[in-house]
């Protein structure tokens, strides 16, 4: 990984740090981008090294890219924002744009593509890179929006770690020995069950300041919550497989129409990666490696559709995006957001199970530390949160910098989830973050949490 030292230009705003060296804050934004930067770079490439040459090309499963189209695309998409645009440099490969642009070909059509060979892809995004720290090196970070605090390069390590989770998804449904280690999480520290209730009243929804918001977290505006109660923890393995034992893959009444429907197609009866032995107790497979289903751990690999359906079954509903968000950031002493449910401090491993540093969900109660300020547990990491909410646009939406990130999708057929999962980065997460995908995809790191109606007092 890259040790490379920033050089600092920019002089004006001086501060100084506990070392009495003074560095302005244009300089602590540069080294942060660097350290940002270099950390999605050490991930991509830990995600494509353990693997040989034959599986960084091999379809792993029709809904994913070959491994090794994700490292090209992560250095096109470098390549156009950073070097072309934010530098105003020649371009590296023009030729290959249309190869590593998502919406030019189907992820399934992407193995039958010219692609870039792996050594290649490396060599390219080497090269990408190198005039990347360049250009860090000379922008101003600052002046046009696409460069003012530093958003051009925040927005490309959100990129490139978002493509890392999805390739983290992709060694999941890939077929082989275990490539991939990270020590097991964090065990459960305090009781988490029950759920808190939120009366009826207003909030911030969204964001107008965050730097490195996106364009569909934008911008700020206040929202009317009704009364409503949300779970302290996300649905746990013991309790979904009380849904299962319950017939609640056979009663149709539990499902939306559309949701039976897809059930009864695709033959749906556990968790994606789950099975069944002769004695009934559950073992899943996860990275390779077989093992017990764990009781307190929270689900994952559920779609939309049994998340509905195991919420009707618990007397509940799924949380609407406004409501995750009000549980989420909502401080009731002081009427305002913060950014992370137990403040604005960036995320440490205290707070929550992020960045793929384990390759599970932590059992819950395991991230005290990360409790919102209503006492609500696990709402960043762990697993993706299926919310009721369509992918929609907030009131005062504008498109930016390009229309393929958001804008296309809004909508569409898609569910908005929330709060990260263990192979989200700190950086591609946050109480704003919103997440979609289509109601019957389960390869991602997806699971539940219940919410339900309660009459104001
Ligand atoms: C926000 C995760 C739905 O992976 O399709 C990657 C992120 N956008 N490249 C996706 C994204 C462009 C996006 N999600
Ligand atoms: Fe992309």
């Amino acid at each position: 990984m890259s040790s490379r030292r920033v050089t600092c230009r920019t002089t004006h705003h001086q501060t100084f740090d506990g070392q009495g060296a003074g560095v302005s804050e244009t300089e602590q934004l540069r080294s942060s981008v660097q350290k940002v930067l270099a950390r999605s770079r050490a991930r991509s490439e830990a995600l494509t090294e353990c693997v040989d040459e034959k599986d960084l090309t091999a379809q792993h499963s029709p809904l994913m890219s070959p491994l090794i189209w994700d490292l090209a695309h992560i250095g096109n998409q470098e390549e156009l924002w950073l070097v072309r645009d934010v530098g105003g440099r020649e371009p590296v490969r023009r030729d290959i744009d249309e190869l590593y642009d998502a919406f030019k070909h189907s992820r399934s059509s992407r193995p039958s593509l010219p692609l870039l060979s792996p050594d290649e892809a490396r060599a390219y995004v080497a090269t990408v890179r190198d005039k990347v720290w360049d250009v860090l090196d000379s922008s101003p970070l600052d002046g046009r929006r696409l460069e003012r605090n530093g958003f051009a390069f925040g927005m490309v390590a959100q990129h490139e770690q978002q493509h890392d989770e999805t390739m983290l998804a992709t060694h999941q449904l890939r077929v082989g020995p275990a490539v991939l280690t990270a020590p097991a999480p964090p065990s459960s520290q305090v009781p988490a069950s029950g759920e808190v209730v939120f009366t009826a009243g207003e909030f911030s929804m969204g964001t107008t300041l965050d730097p490195w918001a996106l364009d569909n977290e934008r911008p700020a505006h206040t929202v009317h919550v009704p009364a409503f109660a949300i779970d302290v923890a996300p649905v746990t393995n013991a309790q979904y497989i009380e849904f299962i034992d319950d017939g609640g893959y056979e009663r149709a009444g539990l499902w939306s129409e559309r949701g039976w429907e897809h059930r009864t197609t695709e033959g749906l009866r556990a968790p994606q990666f789950w099975d069944r032995d002769a004695d009934g107790s559950w073992w899943r497979r996860a990275f390779g490696r077989t093992s017990p289903v764990r009781p307190d751990q929270p689900v994952v690999h559920v779609c939309f559709f049994e998340a509905e359906a195991y919420a009707r079954w618990a007397g509940k509903r799924l949380p609407t995006e406004a409501e995750w968000e009000k549980a989420a950031r909502y401080d009731p002493a002081s009427g305002t957001v913060r950014k992370y449910p137990w403040g604005d401090s960036e995320p440490t491993e205290i707070h929550a199970n992020l960045g793929q540093r384990h390759l599970e969900p932590a059992d819950v109660g395991a991230y005290p530390g990360g409790a919102s300020a209503h006492g609500v547990q696990q709402l960043i990491g762990d697993v993706w949160e299926w919310t009721s909410s369509d992918f929609e646009p907030y009131p005062g939406f504008e498109p930016f910098p390009y229309a393929e990130y958001s804008e296309v999708f809004l909508r569409g057929d898609y569910k908005v989830l929330r709060g990260g999962s263990f192979g989200t980065d700190e950086v591609a997460c946050r109480g704003t973050f919103r997440n979609w995908d289509h109601p019957i995809r389960r390869q991602i790191f997806a699971g539940i949490r219940c919410a339900r109606d309660v009459v104001d007092v």
